[in-house]
C-alpha cells in the first residue's frame, strides 16, 4: 500500500519523506512553515500539485504561530520556481489569509481533499484513450505521491485498471533524482502493477522495438499554448514518441496551467546542485571537480502534446484555444 503523502496531525504537518523510498517508509515532521519551504526544497516532498497541498498547510502551520503572514507566503513560493502550482496553492490560500487559524486550515486540507479527487477526474478522463492491454511509457513520478493520492500520469493508469483494463508500464529512470526508478516502480510494484524500469536512454529505442503504445507523463507548468515543463528528460521523450508515432499525453490538473505565459519559454527552470549528477544518493560516480550542468526540467512544445489530461477532460490542439476554454469554464 502507498502511505499517504501528507497528514495534519494536532496541528503539525507530518511529510512522507519521498527521499528514502523504496528503502524506508520514514516521515518527516514539519512544525513551521520554514520546515515546510525545507521540505519542498529537499525534496522531501516533491511533484508538482503534491508542494502546492504542502505549501498551504505551511502557511496554515505560520497562521497558528501568529507569524507575518506576508513573509511565509513569500518563503514558500520561492521554495521551488518551476512548478506553478505552489503559486496556485498560495493564491488560493491568499483568499483567507487574513482570517483565524481555523479557518486557514480548512482551507489548506480543502485544497488537500479537492487534489484528490482532482486526480480522480483526470484518471477517469485519461482512461478513456487507453485500450485494454496497452504498453505505456512514463516519466518521472507523476504518482499517489506526487500528489494529495492516486496520481495524475500514474492516476491514468490506475483508471484504467478499475475499470478492468490490463497494462503494462514502462518506468524511465530519470536520472539524476531517479523519480522513476526509485518512486514510480516502487508505487507500482506496491499496487501490483506489471512495471519494467528502463535507463532514460532506452526511450527511444524502446519505442522502435516494443510496440509501446502511449507515453504518459505529468506536468510543472503548461503555458497557455500548451508548451509543458516537466521533468528534465521529458522533451527528448517527446521527440521520440513523435518520431515513432506514438501519442504522447500530458495528465495535469488547472492547477498547472500558467494562462500569464504565451509560450513555454517564460517558464523558469530550476537549476539544481551539480552534486546530484556527480554523486546520486551520496554515491560518488563523476571525477569529483567535473563541470556538470543540471537544469531540472524542461520545456516539450506544445505540438508534441496529442492531448493534454485535466480534471475537466481531454484537451486537443490547437491548445490555445481549447486551454482558455477549460480555464474559463472552471
Ligand atoms: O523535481 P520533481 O521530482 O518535483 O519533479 C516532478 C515532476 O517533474 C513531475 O512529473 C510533475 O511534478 C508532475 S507530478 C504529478
Amino acid at each position: 500500500m502507498v502511505p499517504e503523502t501528507f497528514k495534519w496531525l494536532d496541528g503539525e504537518l507530518v511529510l512522507l519523506d519521498q527521499r528514502a523510498i523504496p528503502w524506508e517508509t520514514c516521515f518527516v515532521t514539519c512544525k513551521t512553515y520554514e520546515d515546510v519551504a525545507k521540505a519542498i526544497s529537499s525534496m522531501v516532498v516533491r511533484g508538482a500539485p503534491a508542494i502546492g497541498v504542502a505549501a498551504a498547510y505551511g502557511m496554515a502551520l505560520a497562521s497558528l504561530a501568529g507569524e507575518d503572514m506576508k513573509r511565509a507566503r513569500e518563503t514558500l513560493l520561492s521554495s521551488r520556481p518551476t512548478a506553478v502550482n505552489l503559486r496556485w496553492a498560495l493564491e488560493r490560500m491568499d483568499s483567507v489569509i487574513d482570517r483565524s487559524p481555523d479557518d486557514i486550515i480548512a482551507m489548506a486540507q480543502r485544497l488537500h481533499r479537492e487534489d484528490l479527487e482532482i486526480n480522480r477526474a483526470i484518471g477517469d478522463n485519461g482512461e478513456a484513450l487507453v485500450s485494454d492491454g496497452s504498453v505505456i511509457l512514463t516519466h518521472c513520478n507523476a504518482g499517489a505521491i506526487a500528489t494529495a493520492g492516486w496520481g495524475t500520469a500514474l492516476g491514468v493508469i490506475r483508471s484504467c485498471r478499475e475499470r478492468g483494463k490490463s497494462v503494462k508500464v514502462y518506468a524511465d529512470e530519470t536520472r539524476p533524482r531517479l523519480q522513476g526508478g526509485l518512486l514510480t516502480s516502487w508505487e507500482l510494484m506496491e499496487d501490483g502493477f506489471d512495471v519494467t524500469v528502463i535507463s532514460d536512454g532506452m526511450a527511444a529505442w524502446l519505442m522502435k522495438k516494443v510496440s509501446v503504445d502511449c507515453v504518459i507523463v505529468g506536468a510543472d507548468r503548461i503555458a497557455a499554448n500548451g508548451d509543458t515543463a516537466n521533468k528534465i528528460g521529458t522533451y527528448g521523450l517527446s521527440l521520440a514518441a513523435k518520431a515513432h508515432g506514438v501519442p504522447f499525453y500530458v495528465a495535469a490538473p488547472l492547477s498547472t496551467f500558467d494562462l500569464s505565459l504565451s509560450s513555454g519559454d517564460g517558464i523558469p527552470i530550476e537549476e539544481r546542485d551539480g552534486d546530484e549528477v556527480r554523486a546520486p544518493y551520496g554515491k560518488r560516480l563523476l571525477p569529483e571537480d567535473v563541470e556538470v550542468w543540471n537544469p531540472a526540467f524542461d520545456v516539450t512544445p506544445g505540438e508534441n502534446v496529442t492531448a493534454i489530461i485535466t480534471e475537466v477532460g481531454v484537451l486537443r490542439p490547437p491548445y490555445g484555444v481549447s486551454i482558455a476554454k477549460a480555464i474559463k469554464e472552471i
